[in-house]
């Protein structure tokens, strides 16, 4: 009851805070302009609506936390929950705020997406490089076992492999074929080869068998050979009797993004008959790197209108019993991670001022 009711109370501050000071919307957004509904969206849709959030913020800022509980169901770690984030240098474990997230989340009432266990980014790229090629299998064997363990019954589902095909030709991700090259790259499939895919699966499910396993990809919306190239590795999967549950759309899209894409890509994956989830959205309205960039009405109004049509387009493609939900990527434009990569834009639903944009009124209109 103590924790509800300091919830209620910094949900109250939050909203006061919220509807007093909020600046008049500065990037304007004529979309019906968002009327003053107060529908969290989390109540707008049958679905599971998620959120990726920092841990830094979820935890000290209120006005991000407060909105984050106002209107999603399910959190997201963009960060906290890789591999980078909680493996130290000498291969030791430091869960203190992935736990932490997890009680922010149960307190608050959000269940937890688990992001991500076999990518070739966000790694504790010091502690793998120091191993002997004979070690890195051992290492990513107990990293998964560990991880999935410790969070048995507390994620609706993992992100288990993130990216593993290469845009353009499909091909199984490699150091050779792919341009990430940071102390935090590390490319499995260089050491295990292409079974480090079916072993992930393995691995999560005997850790807990509660827990739906997804591959998650971009660019499918765009990207037909990697489309089919994902496809071609779910197949592959499926007839391994490799334990995999699902896939995730990333969507990180711009106001340009071909709506026929869109629907062929949730098509074609629904046909595998995993579960679908949309797992990274956010939409672009700069998609050119212009500098410098203004915002307009006109540009607000173009990415409401394809936050709608995703979601419009989900619901029409992909069956009731498939439907793992839709998660966007941050929250407000201050916090996007391209934003925060230096690029100037506004893609997500709120904006800096954590004001809803016509971006969420289009999403919530197409989540109903
Ligand atoms: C991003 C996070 O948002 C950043 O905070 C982090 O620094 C880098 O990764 N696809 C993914 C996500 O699967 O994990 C990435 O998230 C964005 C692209």
């Amino acid at each position: 009851m103590k924790n509800k009711s300091i919830l209620s109370i910094s949900f109250l501050f939050a909203s006061i805070v919220f509807v007093c000071c909020s600046k008049k919307n500065p990037t304007g957004g004529s979309i019906t302009n968002p009327p003053a509904t107060s529908t969290p969206l989390k109540d707008a849709s049958s679905i599971p609506v998620g959120v990726a959030v920092s841990y830094d913020l979820i935890k000290n800022n209120i006005s991000y936390s407060a909105l984050v509980k106002a209107h999603f169901d399910r959190i997201t770690a963009e960060y906290q929950m890789k591999h980078g984030a909680v493996v130290r240098n000498d291969g030791s474990y430091d869960f203190s705020k992935v736990d932490d997230l997890f009680s922010i989340a149960q307190t608050a009432g959000l269940t937890v997406h688990g992001h991500t266990l076999a990518w070739h980014q966000n790694n504790n790229g010091n502690y793998l490089h120091s191993l002997g090629a004979a070690q890195v299998k051992d290492a990513f064997k107990n990293w998964i076992i560990t991880m999935v363990t410790r969070y048995k019954g507390k994620v609706t589902g993992w992100d288990v492999a993130n990216e593993v095909v290469v845009d353009g030709t499909g091909d199984l991700r490699t150091a050779a074929n792919s341009s990430g090259s940071g102390s935090d790259s590390f490319y499995w499939a260089d050491y295990l080869g292409r079974s480090y895919i079916d072993s992930a699966f393995v691995w999560a499910n005997a850790a807990d068998p509660s827990a739906k396993l997804f591959i998650n990809d971009y660019n499918l919306e765009i990207d037909n050979r990697k489309l089919d190239s994902v496809i071609k590795m779910i197949n592959a999967l499926k007839a391994s009797s490799v334990p995999i549950h699902g896939v995730g759309l990333q969507m990180h899209i711009s106001i340009n993004t071909s709506n026929a894409g869109i629907d062929n890509a949730f098509q074609k994956l629904a046909a595998t008959g995993l579960l679908i989830h949309v797992s990274e959205m956010d939409v672009r309205v700069n998609p050119s790197n212009t500098t410098p960039f203004t915002v307009t009405s006109a540009l607000l109004d173009q990415q409401a209108a394809k936050f709608k049509y995703v979601a419009e387009s989900y619901f029409r493609n992909v069956p009731p019993a498939q439907r793992y939900g839709l998660t966007v990527w941050n929250l407000t434009d201050a916090d996007s991670w391209i934003v925060l990569s230096g690029k100037q834009d506004a893609p997500t639903l709120f904006d800096a001022g954590y004001n809803k944009k016509a971006a969420f009124t289009g999403y919530m209109q197409g989540l109903q």
